[in-house]
C-alpha cells in the first residue's frame, strides 16, 4: 500500500519546491546593488527604485548599527532578504563587497543553494569575484552569470566567455546574447525561445521593464539587424550559439562545473526578468545538508538549520546580538522548543526576526531555505546545529585563511585577562580568528581576517566592549594554511624561513607563510603533510 501524504507532509514539500536561497558573487562596483534593487522590484518587495540605495545613505542615521558602521557608512555585517516572485519565496543573502569584504562573505555561501555570479562586461573577471568564486566551487554551489552594463562600451560577449572559462575553469554556455554593444546596443536574442528583446535606455531609473519582446522571424527585428556593422557574421554567431545552447547538462550545472550565461543592462533593467524567470527555472530548491547522522534533506520532518553568522551590537544600547539561522529541513514555528546540539542546552526560540533591509519583521513560521535571526543572549557559536528532534550536528563551517594578520599588544598589560575574554568571545562570533604562539597560550597572540575593515572592528570592540586598549602590530604574514598528517613533520615546519606554527582556537595546528614562495616551498618540503586553506571540517576534509 502507498502512504498517501498528510497535509503537513504536503505542504512542507510544496514550500520547499518554491524557495530559492541565493547570493550575488562579484566585485565592488559590478552592479550588485543596482541588480538587487531590480530584483526587489518584481517581487514587489520595494517600489521605488534606489530604495537599496537609500539604504546605504540612511546607515549613518541609523541608530541600530555599530558606532564604526556610522562613522564610514558601511555594512559590517552581511543581510538576507526575501521576496516573492511568481509563487517562488526568494532568499538573497547579501555578500558584501567593497572594504567590509570579511569571513562573514564565505560564510554566506554555507547558507545559500545557488550563486549568481555577476560581472561588469567591461571588465570580466575581477579579483574579488574570483575569491568568491573559490568558495562557490569548494562547495560545488550551482552558479548562473549575468553580465552586467551591456549598454556600455566596452563588452566583448566572447572574450567574456572564454576569460570565464580559461580564469574559472568552468563551461560557458550562453542563454541570451547581445545584439551590438555600447552606443549601438539594440537588445539580446533568447537563444532558446528564438525571441528577440528591444533595448530602450530608460530615464526613470528602470522601476519598469521596459523591453518589447517580438520573435525572432518578425519583420519589425530585420531594420535593427540590417543596422549592424556584419549582419551576416551576427547570423552566423546566433546560428552557432542556438545550437549550443541545447547542450546544456544540468548536472555539470548543478555541481558547479557549467555556468548559464545571460547579458542585460541591471540599471535600465534590461534582461533582469529574462535572467529571473530563467532563474527560478534552474537554481535547486534548498539542497540535503551533510552532518554527523547522514545527509538530513529538507523533507526531514522536523525542524533543524544552524547558525552561519552573528551579527553583534546592533544596537549599542542593549549589547544585542542576532544568529542568523539557515533553516535546513522541516518547519519552523515563533516559541518552539529546540536543542542547541552543540551546548546540548533546550532553548524556546521566541525572539525571531527577517530583514528588509533596515525593517524589521518577527517570523512566525519559516520553511527550509529561510533564513531568521534569533535574538542572541550570548548562547550561539557559529555553526551550531538547532534540532527540534533527536540530536545531530551539521558538518561545521570552516574558518578561511585569513590575508592579514595582527600581533596583539596591550597597552596596559594588566588587561590581559580582559584581552583573552575579548578574543575568545569575538572569536567565537566569528569576527576574527585568532592564532596562539604555543598550545598553551602563554605567549602572544595573533589575530587574522579576511579584510583591513575586521582588524579595525577588532580594536574598536576591544575599546568599546571589553575596555581594553590594543595595538595591532604587523607581522608580515599573508595566508594560513591548516595541517593534517604526520606530526613530527609538522612541528619541523616551525623551523623554516618565512614561516610561523601557530595554533587555532581548537589548537589545530596552522602554518602563516610569509608569501606564495614560501608555501610552495614548504608544501614540497613536506609530503607527509597535508595543507587546507580552510580548516579542517568535522566530517569531511578537503585536501588542497
Ligand atoms: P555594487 O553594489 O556592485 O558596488 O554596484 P552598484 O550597484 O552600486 O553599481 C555601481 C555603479 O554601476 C553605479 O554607478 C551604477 O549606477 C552603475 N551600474 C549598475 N548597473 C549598470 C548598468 O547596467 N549599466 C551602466 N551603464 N551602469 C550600471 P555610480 O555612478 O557609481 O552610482 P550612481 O550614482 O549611479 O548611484
Amino acid at each position: 500500500m502507498t502512504s498517501v501524504p498528510t497535509n503537513e507532509e504536503s505542504s512542507l514539500s510544496q514550500e520547499i519546491e518554491r524557495r530559492r536561497t541565493f547570493a550575488i558573487i562579484s566585485h565592488p562596483d559590478a552592479g550588485k546593488t543596482t541588480l538587487t534593487e531590480k530584483l526587489l522590484l518584481y517581487g514587489g518587495a520595494i517600489h521605488l527604485a534606489g530604495s537599496i540605495k537609500a539604504r546605504k545613505a540612511a546607515r549613518y542615521a541609523t541608530s541600530d548599527w555599530m558606532e564604526i558602521e556610522r562613522q564610514r557608512g558601511i555594512s559590517v555585517t552581511s543581510s538576507a532578504l526575501a521576496f516573492e516572485f511568481e509563487n517562488h519565496t526568494l532568499n538573497i543573502l547579501d555578500t558584501p563587497g567593497h572594504k567590509d569584504f570579511s569571513e562573514d562573505t564565505f560564510r554566506t555561501l554555507e547558507a545559500v543553494d545557488s550563486v549568481v555570479m555577476l560581472l561588469d562586461g567591461a571588465k570580466g573577471i575581477e579579483p574579488q569575484t574570483l575569491k568568491l568564486f573559490e568558495v562557490a566551487r569548494m562547495r560545488s554551489l550551482p552558479i548562473l552569470t549575468f553580465i552586467n552594463k551591456v549598454d556600455r562600451e566596452g563588452v566583448d560577449p566572447f572574450n567574456l566567455l572564454s576569460d570565464i572559462e580559461r580564469t574559472l575553469d568552468i563551461s560557458a554556455l550562453p542563454f541570451d546574447w547581445p545584439i551590438g554593444s555600447g552606443n549601438r546596443f539594440r537588445g539580446l536574442w533568447d537563444l532558446g525561445r528564438q525571441e528577440v528583446h528591444l533595448y530602450e535606455s530608460v530615464d526613470h531609473g528602470g522601476a519598469k521593464a521596459v523591453d518589447r519582446r517580438l520573435l525572432a522571424n518578425d519583420p519589425a527585428v530585420e531594420p535593427i539587424l540590417a543596422e549592424l556593422p556584419d549582419r551576416e557574421g551576427f547570423m552566423d554567431e546566433i546560428a552557432l550559439l542556438s545550437h549550443e545552447e541545447s547542450s546544456f547538462d544540468r548536472k555539470k550545472f548543478l555541481s558547479g562545473r557549467m555556468t548559464p550565461v545571460f547579458f542585460g543592462s541591471a540599471l535600465n533593467n534590461f534582461g533582469v526578468e529574462l535572467f529571473l524567470r530563467a532563474f527560478l527555472d534552474m537554481a535547486p530548491p534548498p539542497r540535503a545538508y551533510h552532518s554527523d547522522k547522514g545527509p538530513i534533506a529538507p523533507d526531514h520532518p522536523a525542524f533543524s538549520g544552524f547558525v552561519f553568522k552573528i551579527q553583534a551590537n546592533m544596537d549599542p544600547q542593549h549589547r544585542d546580538r542576532f544568529a542568523f539561522i539557515r533553516v535546513c529541513s522541516g518547519r519552523f514555528q515563533r516559541e518552539m522548543c529546540v536543542t542547541n546540539a552543540t551546548t546540548g542546552k533546550t532553548l524556546r526560540l521566541s525572539k525571531t526576526i527577517q530583514f528588509l533591509g533596515q525593517k524589521r519583521e518577527r517570523v512566525e513560521e519559516a520553511w527550509p531555505g529561510d533564513i531568521i535571526g534569533l535574538h542572541d543572549p550570548g548562547v550561539f557559536r557559529i555553526g551550531d546545529t538547532l534540532c527540534e528532534k533527536g540530536v545531530f550536528h551539521f558538518e561545521g563551517i570552516p574558518s578561511f585563511s585569513p590575508e592579514l594578520f595582527g600581533r596583539v599588544v596591550l597597552e596596559d598589560p594588566l588587561k590581559r585577562k580582559h584581552l583573552k575574554k575579548g578574543l575568545d568571545q569575538l572569536s567565537e562570533e566569528g569576527a576574527i580568528q585568532v592564532f596562539q604562539l604555543d598550545p598553551h597560550g602563554e605567549r602572544d597572540m595573533i589575530v587574522g581576517a579576511v579584510g583591513a575593515l575586521q582588524l579595525e572592528v577588532l580594536k574598536f570592540r576591544l575599546e568599546h566592549e571589553y575596555n581594553v586598549k590594543a595595538r595591532l602590530e604587523p607581522v608580515g604574514y599573508d595566508r594560513a594554511r591548516w595541517m593534517t598528517g604526520n606530526a613530527e613533520q609538522i612541528q619541523a615546519i616551525s623551523g623554516t624561513l618565512d614561516t610561523l606554527l601557530v595554533y587555532d582556537r581548537e589548537l589545530k595546528p596552522v602554518a602563516l607563510f610569509r608569501n606564495e614562495w614560501a608555501l610552495r616551498y614548504v608544501v614540497e618540503k613536506y609530503p607527509k603533510v597535508a595543507f587546507h586553506g580552510t580548516s579542517p571540517r568535522a566530517f569531511h576534509e578537503e585536501k588542497e
